[in-house]
């Protein structure tokens, strides 16, 4: 970002981010198949803002106090990251969030609910199919009623603005690599990843979602201009959006047990698992170097013990 066009607030919240190490994964299984894994632990970059939840708010956050908005709207699910990410920032930056929630109020809030009241985003619970009719507008004026103090942040902060928060994310890697893989949601990352890597880096999503076909023409749609070099793995979705099985989960507790990392099993999670089982069937050339993004979350692991 530079000086002239980041707002003073917003840089000044830049400063309570601290960079996100890039680290590698000793395990000695990925030894065995001569692959080296690292981690870019952007689930370091912020105890709260974690993520990619950061990287993608980042420059619509910029947006928004250049424009002199005083009110950011968006819409997420009873654990949203997206939402918890903005809601603490919008507190942060003395700055106005109202959430879209989807479906009925639970009779007792998640622990993620109770954060977003707490930092004082207001909550308007929506039904499923009202908040589906959310998702057609991309623009942060589209929403219908939009006051001029307002400003619509798309469902996970996925608008064009969000590949520039993740093209620093890519800037900040500053060793050779074959593969970059993300989990995808909305694919806003994936986007991001696809559009700041060179042509002969393959760059590889991991649908956290069942049946998400559609995210193939969602990303580029976020694309500036047609890439080649990507793909979206729809295989390892364990059953659907937020569902787990016990091998998953054992997988996330035997990588915390070698490598000291905590993943959640919604999107960090499914991925990594994803990653070792194409690792073990041969999928990569021995010798190639992945860097996987650890795109924190980890406030969501609280509603698998609710
Ligand atoms: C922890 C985490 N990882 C990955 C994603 C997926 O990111 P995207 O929506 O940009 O595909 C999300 C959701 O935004 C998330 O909360």
């Amino acid at each position: 970002m530079t000086p002239s066009s980041s707002h003073s607030a917003l840089r000044d919240l830049e400063n309570l981010f601290t960079p996100s190490p890039l680290s590698p994964i000793n395990d000695p299984l990925l030894l065995k198949y001569g692959i080296e894994l690292w981690l870019k632990r952007d689930d370091l970059l912020h105890p709260i803002i974690s993520g990619n939840k950061w990287r993608k708010l980042k420059y619509s956050l910029n947006d928004a106090l250049n424009l002199g908005k005083d009110t950011i709207i968006s819409m997420g699910g009873a654990h949203s990251n997206h939402l918890h990410a903005l809601a603490y920032t919008g507190k942060l930056l003395n700055i106005k969030t109202h959430g879209f929630i989807r479906g009925e109020q639970p009779e007792t809030l998640t622990d993620t609910l109770k954060d977003l009241q707490d930092w004082g985003m207001q909550l308007s619970y929506i039904s499923r199919s009202a908040y589906r009719a959310l998702r057609d507008y991309q623009d942060h004026f589209s929403l219908p009623g939009l006051k001029p103090n307002e400003y619509w942040l798309p469902e996970g902060g996925a608008s064009p603005l969000a590949l520039q928060g993740v093209a620093e994310l890519v800037k900040e890697i500053n060793q050779p690599y074959d593969i970059l893989c993300t989990p995808c949601g909305t694919g806003a990352t994936l986007a991001g990843l696809i559009n700041a890597t060179p042509n002969n880096t393959s760059v590889i999503g991991f649908a956290a979602l069942k049946n998400a076909h559609f995210l193939i023409d969602d990303v580029n749609a976020l694309l500036p201009a047609p890439h080649s070099n990507w793909q979206i793995n729809l295989n390892y979705h364990f059953g659907g959006f937020a569902k787990t099985t016990p091998e998953l989960m054992c997988f996330i507790k035997q990588f915390a047990a070698i490598t000291g990392i905590v993943l959640e099993p919604i999107y960090t999670g499914k991925m990594l698992y994803a990653l070792y089982n194409l690792i073990s069937k041969h999928t990569f050339k021995p010798g190639q170097r992945i860097i996987a993004i650890h795109t924190g979350g980890l406030q969501g692991l609280r509603g698998f013990n609710e």
